[in-house]
């Protein structure tokens, strides 16, 4: 919520200047901003001197500053604030862009507000790229990299242009971070956008249904498809770029070059959809090698192509570091997916059970139970009571490969369930899973 105008609101204002008196100019601006009732200046950057970058006429170099203000003014006036000492600065307004010019004031940050009106985008887009605003911030000891990212979302097609895009973050000293997704986004693709978002200074989401990951009779035409809604979320969570190939973009007509994968993917899933496991791994790595990012972000809930992923990872020795999710849940258990929309209400509300008998496995190991057998039954009893549901697999494995458990008590594991649910808009296999230990 927008604070009371009264209330102080710490800003963040850069200053630049590369006409006349340059010094001069900036701490004259600096006197007069503090002047201004309602504006305290509370410290400022040393002047420091950067050549012009971008595409306007030559000229000389700019001196640029960086101060933190206390601000009992709405952005909107301070705004008007910053335009009245450009033009007393001598700055013939509006401007014409990236000409010399006396005087330059931009607001990078308004407390901790998002604004996007005209005008006036904060915290400002293109901070993070500017080191005559990065520099003067970290003298003040504030990391560019803390203050959240307003840039829309670049929509790239071309793999070629994702790529160059990414290596130019990379040459610029920006970790990348890459959430590979087949679209229709949800709070579970939100999760891992905000972790990636949280460590990384650029965040690229992916967009594909590829259709090597799906069987012939699988639901690759009917797979949920919403673009702009997914746009719409990226922007929310501060995504640089977006990569939304179309299939003969990614896989040329002469596409002939697939990932094996082994005892990774054998069982469970890897059973229940031949090929599948293998379509996942090359999307994956074609993904992995046009962006070549520091680290990419998979979710727990899809906990065997997790498996696969990280195994593939580490054979074919990609620099990257994968990073697992924890799974995200509606209120009453259920986990988050983008067939979860194909669920009929009845089916929708006796989906539930999965959970339930998951976390029945968690309460009985708790409790001291330690017979594989004992904890799966305890689950397919569970599942078993629900009629509108049909179990593919019940498997408890190792923790965190997902292979055959050695005999013995079990001592730690992860318990991995699909079911079927058959009565809404279309027939929904559901996937779930949780660690005997933790979720
Ligand atoms: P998709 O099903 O769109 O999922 C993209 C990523 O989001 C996967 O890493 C998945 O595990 C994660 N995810 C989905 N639901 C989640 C939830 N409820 N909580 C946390 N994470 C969740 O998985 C794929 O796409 C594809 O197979 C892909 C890896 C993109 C290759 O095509």
């Amino acid at each position: 919520m927008r604070p009371n105008p009264v209330d102080p609101v710490r800003a963040l204002v850069a200053l630049g200047s590369n006409l006349g008196d340059r010094a001069a100019r900036l701490h004259e601006a600096l006197a007069r901003l503090g002047a201004v009732p309602g504006i305290r200046v509370l410290r400022s950057s040393s002047f420091r001197e950067y050549a012009f970058v971008g595409d306007g006429p030559q000229q000389g170099p700019f001196l640029n500053a960086v101060a933190e203000l206390e601000v009992r003014l709405a952005p909107e006036a301070l705004l008007g604030v910053f335009k009245e000492l450009e033009r007393a600065a001598g700055r013939i307004l509006p401007a014409q862009r990236n000409h010399p010019r006396p005087l330059d004031l931009d607001l990078l940050t308004f407390g901790a507000e998002r604004l996007d009106m005209a005008g006036l985008v904060v915290p400002h887009p293109r901070l993070h790229e500017r080191a005559f605003v990065t520099e003067p911030l970290a003298e003040l000891g504030i990391a560019a990299a803390s203050i959240p990212n307003t840039v829309r979302p670049r929509l790239v097609r071309d793999p070629r242009e994702f790529a160059e895009l990414c290596t130019s973050w990379t040459a610029g000293g920006c970790t990348v971070g890459l959430v590979p997704t087949m679209g229709a986004l949800h709070q579970g693709h939100a999760s891992l956008l905000r972790r990636a978002r949280s460590e990384c200074t650029r965040v690229a989401a992916t967009i594909f249904v590829n259709p090597l990951q799906f069987g012939p009779r699988e639901d690759l035409a009917a797979y949920p498809r919403d673009l702009e809604g997914d746009l719409r979320l990226c922007a929310a969570e501060g995504v640089d770029a977006v990569f939304a190939p179309e299939v003969q973009q990614m896989y040329d007509p002469g596409f002939c070059s697939h990932v094996a994968v082994g005892a990774a993917a054998e069982g469970m899933e890897g059973a229940a959809r031949p090929g599948h496991f293998g379509g996942v791994a090359t999307v994956v790595a074609r993904l992995f090698a046009i962006a070549r990012p520091h680290r990419a972000y998979f979710g727990q809930k899809d906990a065997q192509q997790l498996a696969v992923i990280l195994r593939m990872n580490r054979d074919l020795g990609f620099p990257i570091e994968v990073v697992r999710c924890a799974t995200v849940r509606e209120p009453d258990g259920l986990a988050m997916s983008s067939r979860n929309v194909y669920l009929g209400s009845a089916d929708r509300k006796a989906a539930t059970v999965i959970h339930r008998s998951l976390r029945a496995a968690q309460a009985a190991f708790a409790a001291g139970t330690r017979d594989r057998d004992r904890l799966v039954a305890l689950v397919r009893d569970t599942i078993g009571a629900e009629p509108r549901a049909t179990i593919d697999y019940v498997e408890l494995r190792s923790e965190p490969e997902l292979l055959p458990l050695p005999p013995g008590p079990v001592e730690d594991g992860r318990m991995l369930v699909t079911a079927r649910f058959t009565d809404g808009v279309r027939p929904v296999r559901l996937l779930d899973n949780m660690g005997l230990r933790h979720d």
